[in-house]
């Protein structure tokens, strides 16, 4: 994949994945071998990005029935802790949902796993149509983007960084600036190693320089990821991408979400009612192994935020391109059955 490595894969039994902390000084592979092991990796971060967690989940539970014998309880075991492990990033509730329903259905082994296996698939296919549609119509030039959105995040093409790739296909990107995303990085550590990897010319810029890059004219367009989008439009993602959604409004700078519809939760209304994962202030108290504040200090770390839907330009699917009124139109793409898409339904 572009010369980056496949961040999941199941082997004999074992389910590789690339230890995304290590990244990029060290490419290794864990090995996992149940889902109590892959629920720290989740955790942990080592696997991350809405639809990898949901891959990952879907592999993990796979792992489980070769291990402990398909049954109804060691699936909806498994499926539990898999949904405890990160709440906002919805694909893998949509995933675990779907296997949970065949389960219910009195699917069998032989089905579940077919059903499992399709689900990888549709969640790693759905990035090529995404950045299909968002290379129509996004114009390219300098883009800014945050966290990472790529192969690491999707173990395909990747989402808003998919479309960056599509557009630097087409030769129509000038520059991506990289938000580094404080505090785990991972516009630093993933997306420029992706970049670098792809040789698509970038430049890392601090979380706190978007604004006044924005106030220069240097940036043509944001694109970002999502975690969770509600039918109002409005969408959780990395912390921060609220602050570029509003800066963008000011300088009226075009702000693209993209994500596959398994990211769109139909039963919330409005981005109000997203879950938002808080996690370990120790992320922020501390830098590369050291503590950065003083003792006694302690710090707020929300791993995402909500932007609304009135500060997005578009939300570009793997179904097509959502605009506002965002609820009709993103009812209409969620609507479109899989046969009409031309996928095994069955
Ligand atoms: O905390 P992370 O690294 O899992 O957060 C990832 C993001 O916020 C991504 O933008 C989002 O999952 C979309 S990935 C295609």
């Amino acid at each position: 994949m572009r010369g980056i490595p496949e961040p999941v894969y199941l082997e004999s039994g074992v389910l590789y994945v690339l230890d995304q902390r290590r990244l990029p000084h060290e490419e290794v592979y864990l090995e996992i071998k149940d889902v109590e092991h892959l629920c720290v990796a989740i955790k942990g971060l080592s696997v991350r990005g809405a639809p990898l967690i949901a891959i990952a989940a879907l592999y993990g539970l796979l792992l489980e029935i070769e291990d402990r014998g398909f049954s109804r309880e060691v699936l909806l075991f498994a499926m539990e802790k898999l949904a405890s492990t990160r709440p906002t990033a919805f694909n893998l509730f949509r995933a675990l949902d779907e296997v949970r329903k065949a389960v219910d259905s009195g699917a069998g082994e032989e089905k579940i796993k077919r059903l499992i296996k399709r689900l990888i698939t549709r969640e790693k296919e759905s990035t090529h149509r995404i950045a299909a549609y968002g290379a129509e119509i996004v114009g390219g030039g300098r883009a800014l983007t945050i966290c990472n959105t790529g192969v690491l995040a999707t173990g395909s093409m990747g989402t808003a960084l998919g479309i960056i790739f599509a557009l630097a296909e087409r030769g129509k990107i000038e520059m991506v600036y990289v938000s580094e995303t404080r505090p785990l990085l991972q516009g630093a550590r993933l997306t420029a190693w992706e970049l670098l990897k792809t040789g698509i010319p970038h430049r890392l810029i601090t979380d706190n320089t978007a604004a006044y890059l924005m106030s220069l004219g240097l940036v043509d367009f944001v694109v970002i990821g999502a975690d969770r989008i509600a039918l109002s439009g409005d969408t959780a993602n990395k912390i921060g991408s609220l602050s570029l959604a509003i800066s963008a409004k000011y300088y009226d700078i075009p702000f693209y979400v993209a994500a596959p519809v398994t990211t769109i939760d139909r039963s919330l209304l409005s981005g109000d009612e997203i879950p938002i994962e808080e996690r370990d202030e120790k992320e922020v108290l501390e830098f590369g192994g050291r503590t950065i504040a003083p003792e006694g200090t302690g710090a707020l770390n929300f791993a995402f935020d909500v932007v609304p839907s009135k500060l997005i330009t578009a939300i570009i699917t793997d179904r097509g391109v959502a605009r506002p009124p965002y609820r009709e139109a993103l009812e209409k793409l969620l609507s479109l059955s899989d046969a009409e898409l031309g996928e095994d339904a069955g």
